[in-house]
């Protein structure tokens, strides 16, 4: 196995005896020899129409949709497009509002594709939408949360999903799953197991060759109608949930009956896509938070370090510092690396200096992370989504997506950090770590980009650095101030693509009418792009009227009895070149 050091240059490797590298080299992140522009594509002009749209040159091929059969030998259901599938047919096929998306090589080409499905528009996911809502809409719901594993091959231009496949699996919001770290089997968890994932939003991938899942807005799916206990009310626990009404038949998510329950969410879990038998495990060592992703990279001394953000107004930015570290040569020597370690929360004081403050290493503070960094005395963020390590520099870049509210006064850190006081655009932060060393505990920051109509987009989610060091930047205005307001002349959600060293931003693709651009990586050639568009057609209230399911969109499959569907596109050059160049 190569070292994954190249002098400053640490680039992961899917570290799997047999795999081909993971995250590829080509080509090189630092310009100096030839004066090849990094970037090489036309801008395209924002859009408002039910339409991908790509560079001149560039071809979007539509992949993998909801309601897809995933490829499970002998199970395989056609998607019903009346939204007729039972909820054990959803459990087969791919679910709903596709969010992160990361390749695993597989050795003789191909590879195959984690996915995650973050949340539902049961609008559209039952022909009648949420009337007569019974035991069989929540399994259905259930089933179309979570996360898919799906093997993929490329034959010629095209990519086509490999099916039956033995690699092909769904996760759903009710797989058991092992729970494991300093929480797991605590009295605040209650067991060494839980029931399913749902929420999950962003994600990442370890050296190793796993997948990390991330569960996000998890508080939405539970109710609580009675005395709301503190630490419920930290992570936005109600009396009237986020509208899933799963709780009505399934007492799990009735909050005050099952108070543990809720603690058994809002972790990162980890995947092993290559092993379909294997149990997904949550990593509470990470913290439990309204997680948006996990950007795994290494230290100096090959310790494994996770950035994390907690998306939501005046949240916080984490990082996890494992004890161990990483073994390149012995792929099993890694699986509990992410059990052990520090969690840190930032700290970022006005004047560009920084620092990581060590959260107790109790069940308590792993549970209640919010509660322990609220003590520690972190710096309150406008809703921190994805987070980029550049392949050279090892600069950490954050999307701050947005903040439509004032922070109170005195609250730490809010009006020197966060540029504007309503920052209804959302921007970019970045910041080197002391010594260029991800597991040091200072850190100096500056603001990469302000977010605006003047930069022609706003509401900066997705964040990823491709190996040649391109900065791909993804859009997720809400749909409720989508092409409104401040947002009146910035279209449809969209993808830009960054020189970090020259700080242009040039639009690469706009999205069709409701979607969100999210989820974003490459093929180890790097003549692929894989994104997904979610939740096209998503009318401002989140929540399609199952009478009238095109009245936003009708992408990808525009049929006159379909309904829009998310899904992952596969994004090539015509002449099939470098994605970017
Ligand atoms: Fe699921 Fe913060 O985006
Ligand atoms: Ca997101
Ligand atoms: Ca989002």
């Amino acid at each position: 196995m190569t070292t994954p050091f190249r002098g400053r240059r640490r680039v992961l490797k899917a570290g799997l005896a047999g795999l081909a590298t993971a995250i590829p080299v080509w080509g090189c992140a630092t310009r100096s020899q030839d004066s090849t522009p990094l970037l090489g594509f036309a801008a395209v002009p924002v859009s408002t129409g039910d339409a991908v749209n790509v560079p001149p040159g560039y071809r979007a091929q539509v992949l993998y949709r909801w309601g897809d059969a995933v490829g499970i030998a002998g199970a395989q259901p056609e998607f019903r497009f009346d939204a007729g599938n039972s909820a054990a047919e959803q459990a087969q096929q791919a679910g709903m509002h596709h969010d992160a998306i990361e390749f695993f090589a597989l050795p003789g080409g191909g590879g195959l594709l984690a996915v995650n499905h973050e949340y539902t528009d049961d609008g559209l996911l039952h022909a009648d939408g949420m009337k007569n809502w019974s035991a069989e809409k929540v399994r259905k719901s259930q089933a179309a949360h979570g996360v898919a594993v799906i093997e993929v091959s490329q034959r010629g231009a095209e990519w086509q999903l490999v099916r039956p496949s033995q690699y092909a699996r769904r996760i759903t919001a009710s797989t058991p799953i092992r729970m494991a770290g300093p929480a797991a089997g605590s009295a605040l968890t209650g067991g060494v197991e839980a029931l399913g994932t749902f929420n999950n939003c962003a994600g990442g991938r370890t050296p190793w060759g796993t997948y990390l899942t991330c569960e996000e807005n998890f508080n939405n799916y539970f109710v609580n109608g009675g005395a709301i206990p503190r630490e419920q009310m930290r992570y936005g626990i109600n009396a009237r949930g986020g509208g899933y009404r799963w709780h009505e038949f399934d007492p799990r998510f009735d909050a005050q009956a099952n108070p543990l329950e809720p603690n058994r969410f809002g972790w990162v879990v980890e995947i092993d896509p290559y092993d379909p038998r294997a149990q997904p495990v949550k990593r509470t060592a990470l913290g439990r938070f309204k997680h948006e992703g996990a950007m795994v990279t290494l230290a100096a001394d090959r310790r494994v370090v996770v950035y994390m953000g907690d998306d939501e107004r005046f949240e916080y930015i984490y990082k996890f510092v494992s004890s161990k570290p990483y073994a390149p040569e012995n792929r099993g020597a890694n699986s509990a690396l992410l059990d052990e370690g520090t969690l840190f929360v930032a700290r970022f004081e006005p004047n560009g200096a920084g620092q990581w403050l060590a959260l107790p290493k109790s069940a308590e503070a792993l549970v209640y992370t919010r509660l322990a960094a609220d003590a520690a005395g972190a710096t309150k963020m406008d809703r921190p989504e994805w987070i980029a390590v550049h392949p050279v520099t090892q600069d950490v870049y954050v999307s701050l997506t947005n903040n439509d509210r004032r922070g109170a006064a005195g609250q730490p850190g809010v009006d020197g950090v966060n540029p504007r006081p309503d920052n209804v655009y959302g921007h970019i932060l970045k910041w080197r770590e002391e010594g260029g060393d991800p597991a040091a505990a200072k850190l100096r920051w500056e603001v990469f980009a302000l977010a605006g109509e003047d930069k022609g987009f706003g509401s900066p989610d997705g964040l990823w650095f491709d190996p040649r060091g391109v900065l791909w930047i993804e859009t997720d205005v809400s749909t409720s101030a989508l092409n409104r307001g401040p947002y009146a002349k910035l279209g449809n959600n969209q993808m830009l693509a960054a020189d970090v060293t020259s700080g242009e931003i040039r639009r690469f693709l706009t999205g069709p009418s409701g979607c969100e651009i999210t989820g974003v990586t490459m093929a180890p050639d790097g003549r692929t792009l894989f994104i997904n568009i979610q939740h096209p057609g998503e009318p401002a209230s989140e929540r399609s009227n199952p009478d009238a399911p095109r009245a936003v969109s009708n992408w990808p499959d525009f049929r006159p009895d379909g309904r829009p569907r998310s899904a992952t596109l596969a994004i090539r050059r015509e002449d099939g070149g470098h994605i970017g160049t």
